[in-house]
């Protein structure tokens, strides 16, 4: 175990020309890894959340395309192309709300546009893996940037999953709390259990646990009581899209945290790397929620909790407004308190 970078986790792998995902449906009690070579078999998991998290899914999405078009081209020859879109919009249908997986379709798309003749897997495997490290290398520079915004002896508090499991590796919000933790910055770290699908109860703590990171995990409703008696100075959350005005869409609870953070007095930071801002959309209310079926808020761990005849609403994300969010921290720079100016500023920037 690597004590010292606090990283000792990867959900997705590229090994003996196959993708590995960590099965996250069953952490974490059990920890399985699962074979993907083929594409529709890759969509299906990222829409049953075997894998999960917006970088996660856009970084499975790109060795997607690369199992895609390795069949087309064993099957077809130097047709492939012709065929080719039909597995992107498989790719593209997963899941609506992380726009992580529409840029990762994006980027192995235009890669698609300059290759050299013959068989175009290896070329697509290199941009794929590009796609990984740079997202992993991404959330460490996130890490530093968003742990030098905490004072010494700080709480912190944090939504739903957002490390190594979330991501290529390391994390957004979670990275920022393990740089902070390796910089003896945190007196203690918050995790909401995050229900419907419990992504803080199963999937951050056991995170933490790998990593040797203290962590007290808490219902949902328990978050303003904590503000209220000073055990937190910040919360920390990832991002599933976040739109041209600083609009954040992100884990179904994210926003009454921000709502309850700004009554209290606590900072509320935002950690995502630029293929998570979407300049496309002005604002948070064009972000397409996806609504995840009624059985996950009905039922906890396979076993019904509601009375037969009762129907649920299952949003899975919420969107805070940019007025509510201290800092989107990026690995282009720290963005304090957006607005539409200031996100353009940052995206220009990062070219
Ligand atoms: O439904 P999920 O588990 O995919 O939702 C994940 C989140 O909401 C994360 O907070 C977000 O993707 C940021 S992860 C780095």
């Amino acid at each position: 175990m690597n004590t010292d970078s606090y990283d000792n986790i990867r959900a997705i792998e590229w090994r003996d020309d196959c993708l590995y995902l960590l099965d996250q449906r069953l952490l974490p009690h059990t920890e399985k890894y699962i074979a993907l070579s083929d594409v529709v078999a890759v969509a299906k998991a990222i829409t049953d959340m075997v894998v999960r998290g917006a970088p996660a899914i856009g970084v499975t999405a790109a060795y997607g395309v690369v199992i895609a078009v390795r069949s087309r081209y064993q099957q077809e020859g130097d047709n492939w192309h012709a065929s080719i879109e039909q597995d992107l919009h498989c790719l593209a249908a997963s899941r609506p709300t992380a726009v992580n997986l529409f840029w990762a379709i994006d980027r192995m798309r235009k890669a698609m546009e300059t290759l050299p003749e013959g068989d175009p897997t290896a070329v697509l495997l290199t941009e794929a893996i590009a796609v990984h490290k740079e997202d992993i290398a991404a959330n460490h520079h996130m890490g530093e940037l968003g742990a030098g915004l905490i004072s010494p002896s700080s709480g912190v508090l944090t939504h739903c999953n957002t490390g190594s499991l979330a991501t290529g590796g390391y994390g957004t919000a979670l990275g920022v709390i393990r740089s902070a933790y390796r910089a003896g910055k945190l007196s203690c770290v918050y995790a909401d259990e995050t229900r419907p699908w419990l992504q803080g109860a199963r999937l951050t703590a056991w995170e933490l646990v790998q990593d040797n990171i203290p962590v007290t995990l808490q219902a949902d409703g328990a978050a303003s009581h904590l503000m209220k008696q000073g055990g937190v100075h910040w919360v920390i959350v990832g991002s599933d899209r976040i739109a041209g005005n600083g609009d954040v869409a992100n884990k179904i609870g994210t926003y009454h945290l921000a709502v309850a953070a700004r009554y209290h007095g606590v900072k509320f930071m935002v950690v995502a790397p630029t293929s998570t801002i979407d300049m496309q959309l002005s604002c948070g209310d064009e972000i397409p929620i996806e609504n995840r079926p009624q059985e996950e808020v009905l039922s906890l761990g396979g076993q019904r909790i509601a009375p037969a005849g009762v129907s649920a609403w299952n949003p899975s994300f919420d969107v805070t407004p940019a007025a509510l969010v201290d800092a989107i921290v990026t690995e282009k720079g720290v963005v304090h308190s957006p607005n539409a100016a200031k996100m353009r500023e940052l995206m220009s920037s990062a070219g």
